[in-house]
């Protein structure tokens, strides 16, 4: 069997460099810029006949190019004579946008997977997607991975004790929430939540649980305006929690999203590296890596072997 290829787009060089070393592996030279106009260009710089290819491109911002470089490296590949194409893709945008919720609207979230379909991919690997269903958009195999177990190891300290309470900051991420409190063997909480979906805006409701005097850690798959967690924190240090933390898969952090959660109250967000990492983040913002386990994804199913393994307990 030959090597796999890895290939990176621009959306998160670091994090295939660092699969890439996991795997003793080079990043396939490509040339991917933009015409004078826009228009992506892709040029992929060597042989790829009979080669496994993985493209590593989350569709971050600004997604729609990301997107378009993910979709022109799919059929430069599957031109090529690639043998399998695997979209690796941390994470999916357009996942919130995955069904029709008012009358005229799109899924765009079944468009996005019919793109990546045609354009020739064969698997898709992604982490936390805003919905499990939308594997169902897809009539390839999508391996959804899961961040719990990375984020169950960084917290591993809080394991068991009493005082620490693992919160949902709506009813949408109670299951997430609780996969991380059974992980951890803490109790769970919910902060029940109605959104008003035109301009963004969420509005707390109510916190379902006991946090009074307890250290929370708010569980949620995406931080885009920050409205969420923010509101979700309020509203827990009214019910009483002593502190809030939070543990975020995907750190979209739109606009000011940063500079929000630094004026609020929280005292850490730990998310992964799913998307990049953006300036003065840090002491607020705490980075843990999601290149181990995409790299051990990938070798596995290279091999043809489980990739449920990896998520013992489920
Ligand atoms: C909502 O269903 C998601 O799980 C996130 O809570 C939400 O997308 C976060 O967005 P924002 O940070 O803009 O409130």
């Amino acid at each position: 069997m030959s090597k796999p290829l890895l290939i990176a787009g621009n959306a998160n060089i670091s994090l295939a460099q660092e699969i890439a070393d996991h795997l003793g592996l080079q990043l396939c030279e490509a040339k991917i810029r933009r015409f004078g106009d826009g228009e992506v260009s892709v040029y992929i710089e060597r042989t790829v006949r009979g080669h496994d290819a993985y493209i590593i491109q989350p569709t971050c911002t600004p997604v729609n190019d990301h997107l378009m470089e993910l979709l022109l490296m799919t059929d430069a590949l599957k031109r090529a004579s690639v043998n399998q194409i695997t979209a690796v893709v941390p994470y999916f945008g357009y996942a919130r946008q995955d069904r029709k919720h008012i009358g005229r609207v799109p899924i765009s979230a079944k468009l996005v997977a019919n793109l990546i379909q045609t354009s020739g991919a064969d698997r898709m690997l992604t982490l936390d997607l805003h919905a499990g269903q939308i594997q169902g958009f897809f009539d390839i195999p999508v391996d959804n991975l899961r961040a719990d177990p990375i984020f169950a190891q960084h917290f591993k300290k809080l394991k068991n004790n009493p005082d620490v309470v693992v919160t949902a900051p709506d009813i949408g991420g109670v299951k997430r929430a609780r996969q991380l409190a059974e992980r951890l063997n803490l109790s769970l909480a919910i902060v029940e939540k109605r959104r008003q979906w035109e301009d963004e805006k969420t509005e707390v409701m109510s916190v379902i649980g006991n946090v009074e005097g307890k250290k929370v850690l708010i569980v949620d798959d995406i931080i885009a305006s920050g409205g969420t967690i923010i509101n979700a924190t309020n509203a827990l240090l009214e019910g009483g929690a002593k502190e809030v933390w939070c543990a975020c898969t995907h750190a979209v952090f739109t606009d000011t999203a940063l500079e929000k959660l630094k004026a609020s109250p929280l005292k850490k967000v730990v998310v992964t590296n799913s998307i990049p990492s953006l300036p003065d983040e840090a002491p607020l913002v705490e980075r843990i890596s999601i290149g181990p386990l995409f790299a051990k994804t990938i070798q596995r199913v290279g091999q043809g072997e489980s990739v449920s393994e990896l998520f013992p307990h489920d």
